[in-house]
């Protein structure tokens, strides 16, 4: 609705992880290059971890479309609440391999036969897991044992596991410690720095179609970074909600006290206080009342559970 009064195309906050809307900062960069490289020089076993809302599933979806570039196969699974079984069927099914056995192993010796006719005709193929903090004990060990799909040189199946920092903790738990081992590369999302803010939301504009003239007031911008710690989907909310209320009053640019007035609403300003010009630690990301604040606040805008847990790409 408010599209035309800031003269915008699209909506500049939308909460997909849209690839087309990616902001690279240094650490996005580096991320995306180390999965890329992981994932051309075979090395396997690959995750990728960042905060809640930090741009996971935004970067898996680049990686996707630049696999698909490639002509790699890729298997994208997005709902993790699975069991062991499910992988296997999942698996298959998104790679297209037929099997009539429900068996485990003659599902594993078909996958196995499968990759080493990519392998032999040069193709790469990738298994990404996102929201891999919440898989089973049980399907961790499976994904061990497809790690072991290999020729006496390379691997067969490259595997991306993505997921909250959970999964960093889980993989540390001794009845995981060989899966862990079997990690070649960690890559890690961030939140964005002020200045990181501020480019991010002049971006998202700009790729929705605004012009030249500011939306945003920079002491606007500076209350958003404030409220959202950097994290790029509680700054899509602060903008969104902004961009509304803003429409309503009929204000442009956006002033300090829309952002504020939207932080109030959810609950964001009952975080403790933090200097906006000091560098945040990562642990008021793990405090208590930062998390409990915002986890209410996100839910709201976090993506539903799609139907069925495999999307094909
Ligand atoms: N680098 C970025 N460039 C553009 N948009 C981004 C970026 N990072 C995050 N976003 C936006 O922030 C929102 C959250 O991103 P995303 O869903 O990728 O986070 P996530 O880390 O996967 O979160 P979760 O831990 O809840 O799975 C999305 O709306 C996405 O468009
Ligand atoms: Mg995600």
């Amino acid at each position: 609705m408010y599209k035309g009064f800031f003269k915008l195309k699209e909506n500049p906050f939308n909460v997909n992880p849209d690839p087309r809307y990616l902001y690279l900062t240094k650490e996005i960069e580096e991320a995306l290059t180390g999965l890329m490289y992981g994932i051309q020089t075979r090395k396997g076993f690959i995750t990728l971890t960042g905060e809640v809302g930090t741009g996971k599933t935004t970067l898996v979806n680049r990686l996707l479309d630049w696999l698909h570039g490639k002509g790699a196969r890729t298997a994208f699974l997005f709902n993790s609440r699975m069991n062991s079984s499910q992988l296997f069927d999942f698996i298959l099914a998104e790679f297209e391999i037929p099997c009539e056995s429900k068996s485990k192993s003659q599902q594993l010796m078909k996958l196995n036969q499968w990759l080493l006719d990519r392998y032999r005709s040069g193709e790469t193929v990738v298994l990404i897991i996102d929201e891999a903090q919440n898989l089973t004990y049980p399907v961790m060990e499976e994904i061990r044992l497809l790690t072991n799909l290999e020729t006496s040189t390379d691997k067969l199946l490259q595997i991306v596991l993505s997921g909250q920092p959970e999964l960093e903790d889980k993989l540390r738990l001794p009845q995981l410690r060989q899966l862990r081992q079997r990690i070649m590369l960690r890559c890690r999302t961030a939140p964005f720095s002020k200045e990181q803010t501020h480019e991010y939301i002049a971006e998202r504009l700009r790729i929705a179609g605004a012009d030249s003239q500011p939306i945003f007031s920079k002491e606007a911008m500076d209350a958003v970074y404030l409220y959202s710690l950097g994290i790029p989907r509680v700054v899509n909310l602060l903008c969104e909600h902004s961009l509304v209320n803003a429409y309503v009053e009929q204000q442009r640019p956006i002033l300090k006290k829309i952002v504020e007035d939207v932080a109030h609403e959810f609950q964001l300003d009952e975080v403790d206080p933090v200097n906006p010009a000091s560098n945040v630690s990562v642990d008021v990301f793990n405090s208590e009342s930062f998390v409990q604040n915002l986890g209410e606040a996100l839910s709201r805008f976090r993506m539903e559970p799609p139907g069925t847990p495999t999307r094909r790409r």
